[in-house]
């Protein structure tokens, strides 16, 4: 776990996205005190003697065939407990150890992911299918729209790689995200906090780069359940938020699709949340980062995380506007 001490923290970061959650009082009206969610019943599964992945959902399983990658940054990465035990997951609750403590219900089998839309071979594909897939071990830089970051060593396929399998049409302008919404595992669901199932959405072009990563493993393990086990999508250069958890259903669209964070306060996020220095979050600036577990703003903050090659995705934009 991350030690800050909550003198340091500021109400922002913790409602992370704008929505100041009383949430004691929220919870009891949704009557989820009692079934331990906020009492802390299940304990810090991270911490677990049988090692993280195993307290993971039971998923102890070591991924094989994983192949190192060039888009790999050679900076230090975080440790495992680091990454995952300092969450965002809102189907879990609002705090960032909520994750670690109350996603180990999620049920991660079987599962499906139903790949639909403007494509020639619509499908349904089960995760062990996916597995299957070219992995590689990306060691990325990930930066949070609430002015920290992280070093992680995802392993998972370049998103296109999935693509192929569909072959989408020249209408598919847009790719939608749509989560599992599973409300027997899921206590945060109980609240309106978002309009769920959360649903993340990328231009066609920013999903096809190379860097965008449909995300199987952390470090050389399974992902842990608060990383958005079984799949989730890692796009580097966007603040972490567009890097939908649990994936069900993608869909490619020909219009842009309305995003979970745009949706619920788009004063504050866009539809690209392109990590920008130059555009600061209505609140707050966005020019330097806490390099976690630094205590103080360390870093300054690189457009598109410091990721260049994904430029020209933008040439000619007006990313004040399209933020
Ligand atoms: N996906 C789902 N389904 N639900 C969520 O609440 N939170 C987002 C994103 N994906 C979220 C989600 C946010 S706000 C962040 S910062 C990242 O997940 C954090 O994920 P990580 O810490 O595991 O990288």
């Amino acid at each position: 776990m991350l030690i800050r001490r909550p003198a340091d923290v500021l109400p922002s970061e913790i409602t992370p996205h704008g929505m100041y959650l009383r949430r004691r009082e929220l919870l009891k009206a949704a009557g989820l005190l009692g079934l331990g969610l906020a009492s802390g019943v299940g304990g810090n599964a991270v911490l677990a003697a049988e090692g993280p992945a195993a307290a993971a959902g039971g998923a102890a399983r070591k991924l094989s065939g994983v192949r190192k990658s060039a888009f790999s940054t050679s900076e230090k990465a975080n440790t495992f407990k680091e990454v995952a035990g300092y969450n965002n997951y809102y189907e879990f609750g609002t705090e960032k150890t909520d994750p670690a403590e109350y996603a180990q219900k999620l049920k991660t089998r079987p599962w499906t992911v139903v790949i639909e839309g403007e494509v020639k071979k619509p499908r349904t594909v089960g995760i062990e299918d996916l597995l299957k897939l070219q992995l590689e071990e990306r060691i990325y830089r990930m930066r949070c729209v609430e002015a920290w970051s992280m070093v992680i060593p995802w392993v998972g396929f370049e998103f296109n790689q999935l693509a192929k399998l569909v072959e989408p049409t020249s209408k598919a302008k847009f790719v939608e995200f749509v989560t599992a919404l599973q409300p027997e595992t899921m206590p945060g669901v109980r609240l309106p906090v978002l309009d769920w199932p959360y649903v993340e959405g990328l231009r066609i072009d920013e999903a096809m780069h190379p860097l965008t990563l449909m995300a199987v493993g952390l470090y050389d393990q399974v992902l842990p359940n608060q990383n958005g086990a079984p799949l989730r999508l890692v796009v580097p250069w966007k603040y972490g938020f567009k890097s939908a958890k649990s994936i069900v259903r993608i869909r490619f669209v020909e219009q842009q699709p309305k995003v979970a964070w745009e949706k619920a306060a788009p004063q504050e996020y866009g539809f690209y949340s392109n990590v920008n220095p130059n555009v600061d979050h209505p609140r707050w600036s966005q020019r330097r980062e806490k390099r976690l577990p630094a205590f103080f703003a360390n870093y300054e903050t690189k457009l598109f995380n410091g990721y260049d090659q994904v430029a020209s995705l933008y040439t000619g934009m007006d990313l004040k506007k399209f933020y």
